[in-house]
């Protein structure tokens, strides 16, 4: 099993001390990793615990039998969103992808001298993407972790990825503000979150669903018809989670705003009109109105696909 050779980026998740060999320099505590991944973990709380024994059932956003480096590029590259941060993150950059699930976003950014780390609460997830690692030779890392305690070092890394996580997590705006320490100053935040509106026509399938066990004009389903366990992931993600929450743009400004993090812009654009070159591009998607009215439009563009949208920020050099 390959080590975790980056020492330096991990921490202790009790008093946040540099690590040796995983035993903690300031308080002592010894951690292991079993199977080459480092386990982080402090006892938590019975709601963490239960969304970690959710995800272990069906680790998201699960695993093709069939998938090949070359197939997992290619459906990535058909996401937008994907390809937009591919091109914003600079080929030498240190990512930390927290709450990454098995893997695929994190396998899909690790090209050239890009450093990518992996954090997740769910181990069983953690060892898909580790397999899928090393069966596609992708040199990424992987850390088992509560992002509210992270086994992470604060300061380090220089674009942090956190997304469809902090809106099942107890309380989403504490959570954000561990994740945000994260990332270096000037360094970048991607924060993928469930927006108010473009959740509602989710929120009408998953009613219909808890009535009749039908999932209606799903068109994720419907793509993934063929294999099973990304079927089944999305099926529990989406219908039977036991802890979700949703948020507006404003708000995730608000949580930048408290944490020293410069809100740049959204994905999709929170303007009319056009969608950015640059992710990591400051825009004048600040006018309220118009961020509300483009809000509810996404009902229609992102509601067939669950509602996630992006808020992108800058750590700013003075932030706490
Ligand atoms: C919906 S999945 C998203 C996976 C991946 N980011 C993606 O978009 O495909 C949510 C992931 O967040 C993880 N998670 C939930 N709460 C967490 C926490 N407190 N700390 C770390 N990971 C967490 C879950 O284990 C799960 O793998």
């Amino acid at each position: 099993m390959p080590s975790f050779e980056r020492e330096d980026l991990l921490a202790c998740p009790r008093c946040a001390g540099p690590l040796r060999a995983l035993r903690c320099e300031a308080c002592q505590l010894q951690y292991q990793a079993p199977g080459g991944i480092p386990d982080l973990r402090l006892p938590s709380d019975a709601r963490t615990e239960g969304v970690r024994a959710f995800y272990a059932r069906a680790p998201f956003p699960g695993v093709s039998p069939r998938d090949s480096l070359a197939a997992l590029r290619a459906r990535a590259a058909r996401s937008p969103f994907a390809r937009l941060l591919d091109a914003a993150i600079p080929g030498d950059a240190q990512v930390l992808e927290l709450g990454c699930g098995t893997g695929q976003l994190g396998l899909f950014l690790a090209t050239g001298d890009r450093l990518v780390v992996g954090a997740d609460l769910s181990r069983p997830a953690l060892e898909l993407a580790r397999d899928a690692a090393a069966q596609f030779g992708v040199g990424a890392r992987f850390v088992e972790t509560d992002l509210r305690a992270p086994g992470l070092r604060r300061d380090a890394f220089d674009v942090v990825i956190c997304s469809g996580v902090l809106h099942h997590t107890p309380d989403p705006r504490a959570a954000f503000a561990s994740v945000a320490r994260l990332a270096r100053p000037g360094g970048v935040l991607v924060i993928g979150v469930y927006n108010a509106f473009a959740r509602l026509p989710q929120l009408l399938r998953r009613a219909v669903f808890r009535l009749t066990g039908i999932a209606p004009f799903d068109p994720v389903l419907r793509e993934r018809a063929a294999e099973p366990a990304r079927r089944e992931a999305w099926l529990r993600d989406q219908y039977l989670h036991p802890e979700e929450h949703r948020h507006t743009v404003a708000e995730l400004q608000t949580w930048f705003g408290e944490n020293g993090v410069e809100y740049l812009r959204c994905f999709p654009s929170a303007l009319f009109g056009g969608e950015p070159d640059d992710l990591f591009a400051r825009s004048a998607d600040t006018w309220a109105p118009e961020s509300l009215l483009s809000q509810l439009s996404w009902m229609g563009t992102l509601g067939g696909e669950g509602g996630l949208f992006a808020a992108v920020g800058m750590r700013r050099d003075e932030s706490p």
